[in-house]
């Protein structure tokens, strides 16, 4: 599969400019990560792409055609989770992904296909229970599997890590790498941990403009020579004033340990290599000098 974005703008009805000419090329396979503050588009950019908004100018193809007009022609191969989406309360988790599986036509062994679902996100002890009775966390996890459910050749998520626990965070990070290996899967988040250990591409968006698309590799290299880490009590004022960011500040016997990022580190301070988490930073920096 292949989606060509070009020229994406979304303006909605308040005059609110949530994506500004947004050219973007994505193929299957890959794991895309679309991270940004909140507010910075990603979840405008998504609904574009499972056709639930219309952009107000720009076009989307999906393989050569175009997307508005051909929706039926993604809606067969898409599975979408969105931020706020809403179950159906009384069902149980096997009836709803039973009404989830007839509404995607899906075709094959559906009770297999559903039970394995059940397994893979680690719900057969819910399988019965209604969802209303079930935990945040738990919830998240019934929506990834209608998401995931009849293998989607595009797979989008909108937050899918929220709300789960390191061990599910890690089990579906897993779940989501081997799914991509035939399909592209995009997801947005603001856990960089997420994008750090699966995503080949991130895609960094901040007030609907597209601010680095590239491997998280690249990102970090954009960072070298601007990370540091310093001891000192009163740093922290002047570090603010001198347009730096603090990314961590740790007590230590030596006093407060601080991790800056900066366009121009002080003379004689200790350079670090920069984590995937700073890199971000510095770009965010970056634009707010600019702004
Ligand atoms: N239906 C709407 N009407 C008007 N403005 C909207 C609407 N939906 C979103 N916006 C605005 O568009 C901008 C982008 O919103 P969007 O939901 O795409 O951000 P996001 O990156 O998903 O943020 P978050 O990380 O908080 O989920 C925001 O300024 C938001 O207030
Ligand atoms: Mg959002």
């Amino acid at each position: 599969m292949e989606i060509h974005m070009s020229n994406l703008c979304m303006v909605y009805k308040t005059g609110k400019e949530a994506l500004k000419n947004v050219n973007l090329q994505l193929k299957s396979p890959s794991l895309i990560g679309l991270v940004g503050p909140n507010g910075a588009g990603k979840s405008t950019l998504m609904k574009i792409l499972v056709t639930r908004l219309l952009q107000t100018s720009g076009t989307v193809t999906v393989d050569g055609q175009k997307l508005y007009g051909n929706e039926k022609y993604i809606k067969n191969k898409l599975g979408y989770l969105p931020q706020d989406f809403g179950l159906y309360d009384e069902l149980t988790v096997y009836n709803f992904l039973d009404y989830i599986a007839a509404l995607k036509g899906l075709e094959g062994d559906k009770k297999n296909i559903i039970e394995n679902i059940i397994l893979d996100t680690n719900l057969m002890d819910k399988r019965n229970s209604k969802i209303s009775t079930l935990s945040g966390g738990q919830k998240q996890r019934v929506g990834i599997a209608q998401a995931m459910l009849g293998n989607p050749e595009l797979l989008i998520l909108d937050e899918p890590t929220v709300g789960l626990d390191p061990e599910e965070r890690i089990n579906f990070r897993n779940m989501f790498s081997k799914a991509s290996s035939n399909k592209i899967v995009i997801l947005s988040t603001h856990i960089i941990d997420d994008v750090e250990s699966i995503c080949n591409r991130l895609i960094v968006i901040d007030k609907g403009t597209i601010l680095f698309d590239g491997t998280p590799e690249k990102l970090i290299k954009n960072a070298e020579g601007h990370v540091a880490t310093c001891i000192g009590e009163s740093m922290a004022d002047i570090l603010v004033e001198k347009n730096f960011k603090i990314t961590s500040r740790i007590s230590t016997a030596k006093g407060l340990n601080y991790r800056i990022v900066g366009e121009v580190l002080p003379d004689g301070i200790n350079l670090v290599s920069p984590s995937l988490e700073d890199a971000y930073m510095f770009l965010m920096l970056k634009e707010e000098v600019k702004a």
